[in-house]
């Protein structure tokens, strides 16, 4: 064996996007890019808005010294400041630089967040069906994921919750709106699971957090409002990124807010910038830094995508197919026509459709599209789905 038995397994495991991504490109050989109906990654189809790559000159034509350097873990204080008072304005709560740390994306986040908080043998929760990287960035601290089921609508399921934590549990983690669902989670919802984690904290007399993974948080359709975490929970840790609604994933940008009103502020934010460090990312992309800094609260033009939820969901309703109509995020999760999702998955790949089964994100029965693809790839996929579940 050449490299680590825990890669190996992890890397069968996680296979099911990279199978999809690596059929996809069997059948755009075979077929046609045009021919094959690929809706099995959320990469972001539309461009970033004009402001960030006009943004993008003017900072490669300052001369400013230092800009290439090293700086402080967090990030540049002044790029601090700006995300601060945007997150205030988000969460109606008043944040300062001192609770924000620039990131390498919500990933670099989530991994900086729980290589500071966890012991080994720590359990963390997760809602299914998730994002399934959470498993192995919780592995990559020495914790353990717990999955819970949320309800039969992906809304949060509070008694289900209840019953996991145990003495062991660390951290819960959130993702509203959600991948692969689009479900976004109420405030009451919200406010419940706050009560709870204090409650449970009292209980067993420690800290247990609240992650809210949130890079789809401007991604909402129907003028639905994504509530703020940090009014609903004391001990609780935002990480988002831009990679999402500035269409730039490649760019590895984001950044954790903690709640102002949390116990160990301090100790997480200076955890937190050490964790950056040592994990490698050392500091988020300099350029980027200051890019987004100046483009706080932009966003692509979220119409497209609800035009796109619109054409994908009136398809597929008129052909029996049966789903929550997403209220966020840019995944449809419906049920498979058929109990065993792996095997509808292979029919919908016999129509040139490439899809994820429900079982890789810990919810079989499922099958997940991300409709960030041009509309014509939704338009013109409809005759294979009509196909695909006439057969069953
Ligand atoms: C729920 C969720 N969390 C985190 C990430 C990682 O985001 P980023 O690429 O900004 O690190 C993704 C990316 O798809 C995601 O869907």
């Amino acid at each position: 064996m050449t490299i680590a038995q825990k890669i190996e397994e992890f890397m069968t495991r996680s296979s099911w996007i990279r199978k999809m991504f690596e059929e996809g490109a069997r059948l755009k050989a075979i077929h046609g890019a045009d021919n094959v109906y690929d809706f099995s990654l959320g990469n972001p189809n539309i461009d970033p808005p004009k402001s960030f790559k006009k943004k993008l000159k003017e900072l490669a034509a300052s001369q400013d010294n230092g800009t290439h350097a090293y700086m402080p873990n967090p990030g540049y204080p002044a790029v601090r400041k700006a995300v601060a008072a945007y997150v205030s304005g988000e969460q109606q709560v008043e944040i300062s630089e001192n609770e924000i740390l620039m990131t390498c994306g919500a990933a670099g986040g989530l991994n900086v967040i729980l290589k500071t908080i966890l012991d080994p043998g720590d359990e963390v929760i997760a809602l299914a069906p998730y994002f399934v990287e959470y498993g192995f960035y919780v592995d990559n601290h020495g914790g353990k994921l717990k999955t819970v089921k949320t309800r039969s609508d992906f809304t949060l399921n509070i008694g289900n919750i209840q019953k996991a934590i145990t003495e062991k549990v660390k951290a819960v983690i959130i993702n509203s709106p959600n991948n692969p669902t689009g479900q976004v989670y109420s405030e009451s919802s919200l406010k419940e699971l706050g009560k709870l984690l204090y409650d449970k904290s009292v209980q067993f007399g420690k800290t247990i957090y609240l992650i809210s993974d949130e890079p789809y948080r401007k991604i909402v359709y129907d003028k639905i409002t994504v509530p703020g975490i940090f009014p609903c929970c004391k001990e609780s840790i935002i990480t988002t990124s831009y990679s999402k609604d500035l269409s730039i994933p490649g760019e590895r940008i984001g950044f954790i807010a903690v709640n102002p009103a949390a116990s160990y502020k301090s100790q997480l934010i200076n955890g937190m910038g050490l964790a950056n460090r040592i994990l490698g990312f050392v500091n988020a992309p300099a350029l980027m830094q200051r890019a987004v800094q100046a483009l706080q609260g932009e966003s692509v033009d979220i119409s497209h995508y609800a035009k796109k939820r619109e054409l994908l969901c009136s398809g597929l309703e008129k052909f029996g197919y049966e789903f929550v109509k997403p209220a966020g995020a840019f995944y449809l999760f419906p049920k498979s026509p058929i109990p065993d999702d792996v095997k509808f998955v292979a029919a919908l790949q016999e129509e040139k459709i490439l899809a994820v089964p429900g079982t890789g994100f810990g919810c079989a029965g499922h099958f997940r599209l991300a409709f960030c693809v041009e509309d014509n790839t939704i338009i013109n996929a409809m005759q294979g789905f009509e196909r695909a579940i006439q057969r069953f």
